[in-house]
């Protein structure tokens, strides 16, 4: 599928919207027809992402590995990404026997790592922002890249080193200091006993690995002729910089963060593939122009868990008159609860506006469209091509989500009946129209449509409907 792309530039992956849009499945596909000369890379972020794969018949979510581990390719964590030790070791345990992967894996000696005191740090500093809490993953993510920037961070090359265990102490104690003095919080053994025997076990599994220099290992697999693929985490609104912040992640998440995440000039990074999903779901606060039942919906996921929403809601029903259960309904049909935390992901429609920007911002030529088949049922699809800010129709998304009031204009589309496997390989005609005016309005090729969560359901657009 990836095979017009140029061979002699990285390919990056790139969620389009806020994450777990289905980056996992879009790059498991695309690893399997990689050989083992090629290279899939993480270039950002941490065990914060959990992508989802199904692999003869079994699910995985992977938060620090790279989703194409099934495949044959070579497999690297790179430069710009923080990482927990003691959870590699644990996802690397997860990997099946036979897969050889330990030999293909390598990890950029340049990479954070986390420690557990960010664990805490991160916990504690979210707990008293109160109703201005960023709702993280809770992994230590923003500590993690935080030192990197006060420039005390310890990284993988380090593991090497006599004094390590010295210099792991006196970080350790200054978080100690800063959750005592800023939060007034006293550390307790118990806070980080677990945690820091897995941080060991995890730093012994480390030395086990190859610990090389991203720039080296991409510009080699470059100029051997061969590809690379970097996959992203997080999505675009989640950019520490170009995201909706401060309701973002800590890195940069779009394809201009591969080449400083993999220490790579920005001309050896091609055009990128955008995954999307066919309406739109955030995990977490922060503002959310199509979300249905509005804050009611932000409200509800925060405070509530899943079996609690089950319980009261049994059947809900995607055609009700009420966009908050229509919500709901969009969250059970599409099993939209965060692969990482357990959290409900608030749902909504897909966003026009946000779209565009995204699609700029990371040159994404081809699209990948994820989860069409939840849609399924839905008389009415419902999608945002505008805004209105401050009375102006505009198509362009604002400075601040959030302070500029957002109005959603809306175009409705006809659902169609039965389901999306029923047309053996093919799209209902609805179903294709939904597809084509996306294609035109983004101006990109959707160069698949995601039709269930395995590894057959899919479409590929230009086969079947050439
Ligand atoms: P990621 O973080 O972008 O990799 O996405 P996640 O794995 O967190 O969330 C996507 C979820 O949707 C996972 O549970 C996938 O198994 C599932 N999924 C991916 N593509 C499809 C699809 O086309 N249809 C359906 N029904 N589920 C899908
Ligand atoms: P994948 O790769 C969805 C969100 C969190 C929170 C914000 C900051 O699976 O798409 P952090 O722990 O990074 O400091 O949290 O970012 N977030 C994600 N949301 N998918 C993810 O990853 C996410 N990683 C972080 O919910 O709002
Ligand atoms: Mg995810």
């Amino acid at each position: 599928m990836i095979s017009s792309r140029n061979k002699s530039q990285i390919t990056p992956i790139i969620g389009l919207q806020w994450g777990d849009e289905g980056k996992g499945k879009g790059v498991a596909r695309i690893a399997s027809g990689l050989s083992t000369k090629d290279l899939i890379v993480r270039f950002q972020g941490g065990n914060n992402a959990g992508h989802t794969i199904y692999h003869k018949g079994k699910s995985y979510v992977f938060k620090l590995i790279p989703s194409g581990v099934f495949g044959k390719a070579q497999i690297h964590l790179g430069a710009g990404m923080v990482i927990n030790p003691g959870a590699l070791k644990e996802e690397a345990g997860f990997i099946p026997k036979g897969t050889s992967f330990l030999s293909r894996l390598s990890v950029s000696h340049h990479a954070i790592l986390t420690l557990p005191t960010h664990i805490l740090l991160d916990s504690i500093s979210e707990k008293k922002k109160g109703k201005r809490k960023i709702g993280s993953t809770g992994r230590g993510i923003s500590p993690s890249y935080t030192d990197l920037t006060l420039r005390r961070a310890l990284r993988v090359g380090d593991i090497f080193e006599p004094d390590f265990k010295k210099r792991y102490l006196a970080l350790s104690q200054e978080h100690k200091d800063t959750l005592q003095k800023v939060f007034n919080y006293k550390v307790r053994k118990e806070d980080t006993i677990g945690h820091e025997k897995d941080f060991w076990d995890g730093i012994k599994f480390l030395r086990s690995l190859a610990i090389i220099n991203s720039a080296e290992i991409v510009s080699e697999t470059l100029s051997g002729g061969h590809k690379v693929i970097a996959e992203g985490a997080q999505g675009t609104l989640l950019d520490v910089r170009f995201g909706n912040y401060p309701f973002v992640t800590s890195s940069h998440t779009i394809a201009g963060g591969v080449s400083t995440g993999l220490g790579i000039p920005p001309s050896f990074v091609g055009e990128a593939i955008g995954i999307l999903k066919a309406y739109t779901t955030k995990v977490g606060e922060g503002p959310f122009p199509t979300e249905l039942g509005g804050e009611k919906s932000r409200v509800w996921c925060r405070d509530r868990k899943f079996t609690y929403e089950k319980e009261k809601f049994s059947n809900p029903n995607p055609n009700s008159g009420n966009e908050f259960e229509q919500g709901i309904a969009l969250r059970r049909l599409g099993s939209e609860v965060g692969s990482v935390t357990g959290r409900l992901r608030r749902t909504g429609w897909m966003d026009i506006p946000l779209l565009h920007y995204a699609i700029k911002i990371n040159n994404a030529t081809e699209l990948v469209l994820t989860k069409l088949d939840v849609l399924n049922g839905f008389k009415e699809i419902k999608v945002c091509t505008d805004y209105i800010i401050r009375g102006k129709r505009t198509t362009e998304i604002p400075f601040d989500l959030y302070r500029a009031q957002i109005k959603c204009m809306y175009k409705t589309f006809p659902g169609w009946r039965g389901k999306l496997s029923d047309y053996s390989g093919k799209l209902p005609k609805e179903a294709m129209n939904y597809v084509k005016f996306l294609e035109k309005t983004l101006g990109a090729k959707i160069i698949y449509v995601g039709t269930g969560p395995e590894e057959h359901h899919v479409v590929e657009r230009y086969w079947s409907h050439p």
